[in-house]
């Protein structure tokens, strides 16, 4: 991996500034206190055209060591660092293989509870795909950025592995959301499924009715304005 492509790819994606320490040890595979990082980088032409950073970081003294129920027996969790893809190579699923292939390398640790990472709020583009490939909004943290003096929050966002799962009030909220958004989805569908057929069928049929009384009527008008 060559530092200088790195350095500039994520000049290019992320607002936030890293230390050339940062490139230096993500080049030799070194992450966050010296511990192991798993990379992963998409090349097209020998060109790095989109790249994944992450690291199992232990449970214990974690500052998100609240996304995993204390009773679950996970010792690890699995930090997405950075991911990008350059923009002219976005939308075709390259990404998508990138956090398939955190995914595989997370389920490769049997301690390991989750796959988790921080997005700062306005990132649609991200929150959108971090949220098509079944990452679940945890929460948001004030002030998780700061960034030329200002202050942004980040929305944090996992993926359980295994048989893990969030601490109980998380997991009960989590299910009422789901069953919610079912309920939903299974109204809406029946709507769609109803509204060609008879809904818009009897509005139709009485749509013409007006308009033929309508167009009789302006026979009427128009005979009155002749006879005027
Ligand atoms: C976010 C990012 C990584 C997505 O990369 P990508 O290669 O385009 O992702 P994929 O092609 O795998 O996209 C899969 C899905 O993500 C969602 N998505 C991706 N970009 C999106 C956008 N701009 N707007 C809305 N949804 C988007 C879509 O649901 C998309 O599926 P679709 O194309 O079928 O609609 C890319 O935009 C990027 O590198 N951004 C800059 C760096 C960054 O923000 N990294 C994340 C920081 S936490």
């Amino acid at each position: 991996m060559d530092h200088q492509e790195l350095k500039s790819m994520h000049e290019e994606f992320f607002p936030v500034k890293y230390s050339d320490s940062f490139y230096t040890d993500s080049c030799r595979k070194i992450g966050i206190h010296k511990g192991f990082l798993h990379t992963c980088i998409i090349e097209v032409d020998n060109v790095i055209v989109g790249f994944v950073f992450a690291q199992f970081l232990p449970l214990h003294d974690n500052e998100d060591s609240c996304i995993i129920g204390s009773d679950s027996g996970a010792k690890e969790i699995l930090y997405i660092l950075t991911l990008g893809c350059k923009s002219e190579y976005r939308r075709f699923g390259l990404s998508s293989i990138l956090i398939g292939n955190v995914i595989e390398y997370g389920n490769t640790n049997k301690y390991c509870g989750a796959v988790y990472l921080h997005v700062i709020h306005y990132n649609q583009a991200a929150i959108k795909f971090y949220e098509k490939n079944n990452f679940r909004y945890f929460q948001s943290i004030d002030n998780f950025y700061t960034i030329s003096n200002m202050h942004y929050k980040a929305y944090l966002y996992v993926y359980y592995l295994h048989d893990y799962h969030a601490p109980l009030h998380k997991t009960i909220l989590f299910q009422t959301q789901q069953t919610l958004s079912i309920g939903f989805k299974i109204i809406y569908n029946l709507l769609e499924l109803i509204r060609p057929t008879s809904i818009l069928h009897i509005f139709g049929f009485t749509a013409n009715r007006v308009t033929n009384n309508d167009h009789n009527h302006n026979h009427k008008n128009d005979k009155i304005v002749q006879n005027v």
